[in-house]
């Protein structure tokens, strides 16, 4: 075999042998490089008598053409096979959601305030917010809550250290402290919804030491009666999505409303089933009045031009209502198969236009 055969076949056989894009370079460099078989061999030129040099150095030339092209041919192949490996390993399954149904939950209490932001928010009022740790001042004093008064001790407050400045620190006992904040930071007109937690000590059966309220607040110069109760209506037909919900105003006392009322709404609890909207029943949901000439005042504003209403009920109580969750305690009980029961799926924001719960 002459040289140029045993280069061809052994490039051959090597070319062939290449698994791999650096491994075909290495052949390339092995064959066609400085120090490679085809430059060998043209070294040889130098050998020849001057004759038979040009058909030499052709027939050189021919073979690093011929292996060149073998060369990169065996590259393409090998990028082929490369690409195809990977769309057969990198496959994507179209078929699969884009988006895999939610695994977590929401809870109840979030979603109950959500709808009562998103019926509210449709009304015109905006969310206000205030702390947990209050003082005595904001949760019972500028309420109209007079030193001593009785009313204080119905909440069953608990009590922190007393702040650095003298004041008396507590746990809020209800979310009214936030119309004083409201009311003292804000000129009217003024119409919020505050949803938060609250604090009392007290445990058993139907009651938890920290529960959630939800209380409104309106003030401008001619808001009357008559708007709290076409606002509340409003309010129970949407939340219960009942065509028409019966409200029973009765007189109550709170010490921040004057005249105070307490709400029921209609029910029927026929055949142990409650259904609100039917029948000849009362179920209690909050508690309101027109706003208090002496809150107005201990707030900066001026009772002489300025009143309006406030409203305040318990959440866990109107979700219970709502949803059909018979104990109070399970909403605190962290349990993940009560959750993924009652829980509602995230993402689904509450509106009127899509539906409250989902
Ligand atoms: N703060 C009251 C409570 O916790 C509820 C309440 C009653 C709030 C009447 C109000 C209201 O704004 O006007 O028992």
């Amino acid at each position: 075999m002459s040289d140029f055969d045993t280069v061809r076949a052994e490039t051959r056989a090597a070319v062939e042998q290449a698994a791999d894009p650096a491994a075909l370079e290495a052949v390339r460099v092995a064959v066609l490089g400085r120090k490679g078989a085809v430059t060998d061999l043209m070294k040889n030129l130098a050998t020849l008598a001057p004759d038979a040099r040009r058909a030499y150095g052709a027939a050189v030339n021919a073979l690093k053409d011929e292996l060149t092209q073998l060369i990169e041919t065996r590259r393409a192949e090998l990028g082929d096979a490369a690409l195809a490996q990977r769309l057969t390993s990198e496959t994507v399954d179209l078929s699969l959601p884009a988006r895999p149904e939610a695994q977590g939950r929401l809870h109840p209490i979030s979603q109950t305030i959500d709808e009562v932001i998103a019926i509210f928010g449709e009304m015109g009022f905006s969310v206000a917010e205030g702390p947990d740790i209050e003082d005595d001042f904001h949760n019972f004093t500028a309420l109209n809550f007079p030193e001593g008064h009785p009313a204080r001790d119905m909440h069953d407050t608990f009590y922190l250290p007393d702040a650095a400045d003298g004041r008396k620190l507590l746990l809020r006992t209800h979310t009214s402290p936030v119309q004083v904040r409201t009311m003292m930071n804000q000129t009217p007109p003024i119409r919020v919804i505050i949803p938060g937690r609250t604090y009392r000590s007290d445990s058993d059966q139907t009651h938890t030491p920290m529960f959630h309220q939800v209380e409104g607040l309106v003030i401008d110069e001619t808001t009357h009666m008559g708007h709290l109760k076409g606002c509340l209506a409003e309010f129970a037909q949407a939340y219960f999505e009942v065509e028409h919900v019966p409200l029973r105003f009765r007189p109550s006392f709170f010490p921040f409303t004057e005249p105070s009322a307490e709400v029921d709404i209609g029910c029927s609890r026929k055949g142990g089933e409650l259904k609100i909207g039917a029948g000849d029943d009362w179920l209690e949901i909050l508690g309101c009045g027109m706003v208090h000439p002496n809150v107005l005042r201990h707030c900066g504003v001026d009772p002489g031009r300025y009143q309006g209403f406030a409203f305040g009920m318990g959440i866990e109580r109107i979700a219970m209502l709502k949803y059909g969750i018979p104990d109070l305690r399970t909403f605190f009980d962290a349990d993940l198969r009560w959750l993924r029961h009652y829980g509602f799926v995230p993402l689904d924001i509450p509106s009127l236009i899509t539906g409250l719960a989902r």
